[in-house]
């Protein structure tokens, strides 16, 4: 499907605009033509950061607005065709150690949003941001859609409500949402600041100053990272596609690597990191999925879609644009 001509002069909102997923997004967007508003809370330590929209920041409206407040949600999602719902904690070991911020973000105020869409616009279609932790520890890879749902830690518990909103809200009250279940992403304007959002984007930051990579048990575990603008790429086709509505599709990446790879990569690209082998440290190893990577087979079949960045230009195209803009990351 070409999307070339579908989001033009089109209303989109996004949640969680300010951040990694959600401002890449707004800037296809713009660059498709469509009217965009962002609704961000900004929250400290969170991804938001009001100069991944720089680019396009006279072109855009910004909302500073938390999800979880129900008055506000109400006004903002009328009068739009697109919600991409993005905003969310994402740290899985926050989650753990503030679960009930988890629970207000990812499962109460997800609530708000399909009771807001219900009363206020039931015809906006919806692309909900869910993730492959709610699968857990797989019983077998690649991970399709029809593999249980068995979270290994709070925030897969969490999006799993939350996702679960979305497809009740679909069949029982006609809502259009679609939810893709995505792997681990990466790629320019993801947060540097701390090292609990993911592994990679940690990894970048030790390439960028120079530092030391540390691998868990040889770093043999697998992932299929994805980079971001196939991520979006996804999104949009999704958003174009009504035969997607009341689905699940999982967006994985071109192919399993090992974080060990990504490591060697990073280390190939700068010639300024090292990495050292170290024990799984017990709070991570009892949340940690082991092994993992996606079955996009039925995103691919009903929309066409399919990862074409693999890991060594999507990782080249990082650090070219983490190098540039360093001082508004690091
Ligand atoms: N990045 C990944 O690898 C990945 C993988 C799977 C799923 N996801 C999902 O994709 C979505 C986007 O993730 P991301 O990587 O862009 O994270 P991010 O932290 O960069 O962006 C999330 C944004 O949501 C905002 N936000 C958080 N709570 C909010 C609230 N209460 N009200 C308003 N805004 C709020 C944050 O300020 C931030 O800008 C999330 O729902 C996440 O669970 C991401």
């Amino acid at each position: 499907m070409n999307i070339d001509n579908v989001f033009a002069g089109r209303k989109a909102l996004i949640t969680g605009g300010l951040g990694f997923v959600g401002s890449n997004l707004a800037i296809r967007l713009v660059e498709l033509g469509a009217k965009v508003m962002l609704i961000d809370s900004l929250i400290p330590d969170y991804g938001g950061n009001l100069f991944n929209i720089e680019s396009i920041r006279d072109q855009i409206e910004i909302n500073i607005a938390d999800v979880r407040d129900i008055h506000s949600m109400r006004y903002l999602v009328q009068n739009r065709d697109y919600l991409f719902n993005l905003a969310g904690q994402v740290s899985h070991t926050d989650s753990m150690t503030d679960p009930f911020t988890d629970l207000e973000i990812n499962v109460r105020a997800q609530l708000a949003i399909v009771e807001s869409c219900r009363y206020y616009n039931p015809e906006i279609r919806i692309i909900h941001a869910a993730t492959r932790q709610q699968y857990g520890r797989p019983l077998y890879l690649p991970v399709d859609e029809n593999h249980l749902v068995q979270p290994t830690d709070v925030n897969g518990i969490h999006k799993t409500a939350g996702e679960m909103y979305q497809m009740v809200y679909t069949r029982v009250y006609g809502l259009h949402s679609t939810s893709l279940r995505l792997t681990n992403i990466y790629g320019p304007r993801q947060l540097l600041k701390h090292n609990r959002q993911g592994f990679i984007a940690w990894f970048i930051r030790q390439a960028l100053e120079g530092g030391e990579i540390k691998l868990y048990d040889g770093g043999e575990q697998v992932r299929d990272m994805v980079y971001i603008e196939d991520v979006i790429e996804a999104m949009l086709l999704t958003a174009a596609s009504d035969k997607a509505i009341g689905e699940i599709f999982n967006v994985g990446g071109l192919r399993p690597i090992s974080i060990k790879e990504i490591a060697d990569t990073l280390i190939d690209l700068t010639g300024r990191v090292s990495c050292h082998d170290e024990p799984f440290p017990e709070h991570l190893k009892v949340i940690d999925i082991g092994d993992f990577y996606t079955d996009s087979g039925k995103i691919s079949n009903a929309l066409g879609w399919k990862p074409k960045v693999d890991l060594r230009e999507g990782l080249e195209k990082t650090l070219q644009y983490y190098e540039k803009h360093k001082e508004h990351y690091l």
